[in-house]
Formats: C-alpha cells, sequence, structure tokens
C-alpha cells in the first residue's frame, strides 16, 4: 500500500500499530543513504498520521541491520563526509519523534545497525540477536550515537571494551545489561510480544503517552535535580488534560477509561 518505498515496508499489523520493516534482504538491510531517507520519510508520515499511536521498527529474521552501508561509505573523503553532514540525518530520526518507537531486533544488529537499535524507546530482541559496535575493525568509530547510547545503557567500563574491541553481544546479554527491556526465544515470540506491547501502548491516552516518553527521554540530557523538576512540571500540567480527568474517574466509578486525547 505504500508503493513509493524501495527499501522498506510500512503496514498497519494491529489498530493503531504502524510497523516499518527494513527491506533490503541482499545487503542485510545495510543502512544505505537512500533507505535512511525513506525510513524519515516514514517515520514522520507515522508521526503525522492521527491513526499511529505507537511505531514498531524491525528487520528479518537474520538481521535487523548489518551496519551503515560500507560500500557507500568506503570511498567518502572527510571533505565530502563534513561538507554533506554525512549521517546528521539519522539524528532526525528520533529526535522529532514524539510517538513511542519500538526495535524489534533479530539476528544481526551491527555498528549503525546498533546505533538504530539504540535509539528506540523500547528495545526488544531475540536471544540471539548478534549486537556489536564492529566500527574498529574498519578502521572507524561509531558514528551515529554508539559511544553515547551504548555507554549510557551499559556503562562505561563495558561500553569501552565494546567498542575498542569490536566484539560482539548477544541478545540474551543484551536483556542482561539493560541495553534490551526484554529477549525471546524465537521470532515469532519477539513479534508477538513486540505487537502487544504496541498495542498496549496504543491503548492508552495519547497525551499521557507522549508526556511519559518526553519525562523519561530527559533523564539522558539532565542532571537529577532538573530532571525531577521537569518531571514534575509535566506532572502537574497533566491536570489540564481531560484524560487525567477521566482516567481517575474511571478508577473511581470502576469502569474502563474512555481516552479522549485532549
Ligand atoms: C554493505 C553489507 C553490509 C554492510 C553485509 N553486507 N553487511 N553490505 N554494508 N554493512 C552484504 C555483504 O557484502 C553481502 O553482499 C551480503 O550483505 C551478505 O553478507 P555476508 O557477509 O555474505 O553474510 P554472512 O557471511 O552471513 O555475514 C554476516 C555479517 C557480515 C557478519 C553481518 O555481513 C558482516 O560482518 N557485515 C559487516 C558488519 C559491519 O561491519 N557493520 C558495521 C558497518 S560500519 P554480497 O554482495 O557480497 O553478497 C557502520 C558505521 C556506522 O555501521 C557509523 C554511522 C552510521
Amino acid at each position: 500500500s505504500h508503493p513509493q518505498y524501495e527499501f522498506i515496508q510500512v503496514t498497519e499489523p494491529r489498530p493503531g500499530v504502524g510497523q516499518i520493516t527494513l527491506n533490503r534482504p541482499k545487503s542485510l538491510n545495510a543502512l544505505s543513504t537512500p533507505l535512511i531517507t525513506e525510513l524519515n520519510t516514514a517515520l514522520s508520515s507515522l508521526q503525522s498520521s492521527p491513526t499511529t499511536r505507537t511505531i514498531l521498527l524491525t528487520g528479518s529474521p537474520r538481521a535487523f541491520a548489518a551496519g551503515a552501508d560500507i560500500k557507500e561509505m568506503a570511498p567518502l573523503t572527510f571533505s565530502s563526509a563534513y561538507l554533506t553532514s554525512f549521517i546528521e540525518s539519522w539524528s532526525n530520526l528520533t529526535h522529532t519523534l514524539k510517538k513511542p518507537l519500538i526495535a524489534a531486533v533479530s539476528g544481526h544488529a551491527l555498528g549503525g545497525g546498533c546505533e538504530l537499535a539504540l535509539m528506540a524507546d523500547i528495545l526488544y530482541c531475540t536471544k540471539t540477536a548478534n549486537f556489536g559496535q564492529p566500527e574498529i575493525k574498519l578502521g572507524t568509530i561509531p558514528g551515529a550515537g554508539g559511544s553515547q547510547r551504548l555507554t549510557r545503557a551499559v556503562g562505561k567500563a563495558k561500553a569501552m571494551e565494546l567498542i575498542l574491541t569490536g566484539k560482539s553481544f548477544s541478545g540474551e546479554e543484551a536483556e542482561k545489561w539493560g541495553v534490551a527491556a526484554r529477549s525471546f526465544g524465537s521470532w515469532e515470540e519477539l513479534m508477538e510480544e513486540s505487537l502487544k506491547t504496541a498495542e498496549t501502548i496504543a491503548g492508552y491516552s495519547k497525551v499521557a503517552v507522549q508526556a511519559a516518553k518526553e519525562v523519561v527521554n530527559k533523564s539522558q540530557e539532565l542532571g537529577l535535580r532538573d530532571g525531577v523538576e521537569f518531571e514534575r512540571r509535566v506532572f502537574h500540567a497533566l491536570f489540564g488534560s481531560e484524560d487525567q480527568k477521566e482516567g481517575m474517574g474511571a478508577f473511581a466509578e470502576k469502569r474502563r477509561a474512555e481516552w479522549k486525547d485532549r
């Protein structure tokens, strides 16, 4: 239903859930500039779609994404990368996204693929998923936030070891280290549970969901005192929403809340 896309597929597997499937199987979903451009377009169109409430990003059982496209990067020079702000467009992927993004990772999530997964609000994976920042083996370093987001997720000790050695880590380790929220025994279970979580979130007030995502993300930017203060301000603000009245009223009346998204 979205013939404009060549390297991704966009579907609505459940009401309120927009799914983007990376679909460049011949190169294990290597993240070329054209693919990233499509991903940006799809994310911003799901962001503006009134029916989409949660976004699920996935790949294939074999690969979420095996990294930025090495063949595209190989001939780049400093000045061409600098002048075109190579990779900067990746920051747009999630910076402007207000709706929750769940990444469902199976198979390879290497280099830029690992970094893309780390941009998600919730990361689910298979236990056998293959994460890593192997850029050091190519004579370079992570370039889409890996050194920052992975370090925040696992701490300096592990991040430094992973980035300096280029060694992979499994989905099971990702869960144990707090990179992934949960890991699953099969692709089928991964997708079913990801959809369930997406649907659960899609069933809440859009206003509360957007605020919840915003305050959690602020914890990655602010010190504790400023973060707690920011949270309290947003919490106060939600007393101005109809959905707060509806949610608490429904609890008192022992009935299901009917969200108005206001
Ligand atoms: C371009 C890639 C690719 C990539 C795989 N392919 N990864 N093409 N860029 N990142 C292509 C292969 O060239 C091959 O194409 C096809 O996909 C299948 O891959 P194989 O290697 O044959 O598969 P397999 O033996 O199963 O090995 C899987 C693999 C290996 C372990 C994932 O492909 C691999 O090591 N890929 C590179 C991983 C990596 O270094 N990623 C980080 C990239 S740097 P042909 O045409 O030969 O069949 C990076 C920097 C990010 O991401 C910085 C900013 C974003």
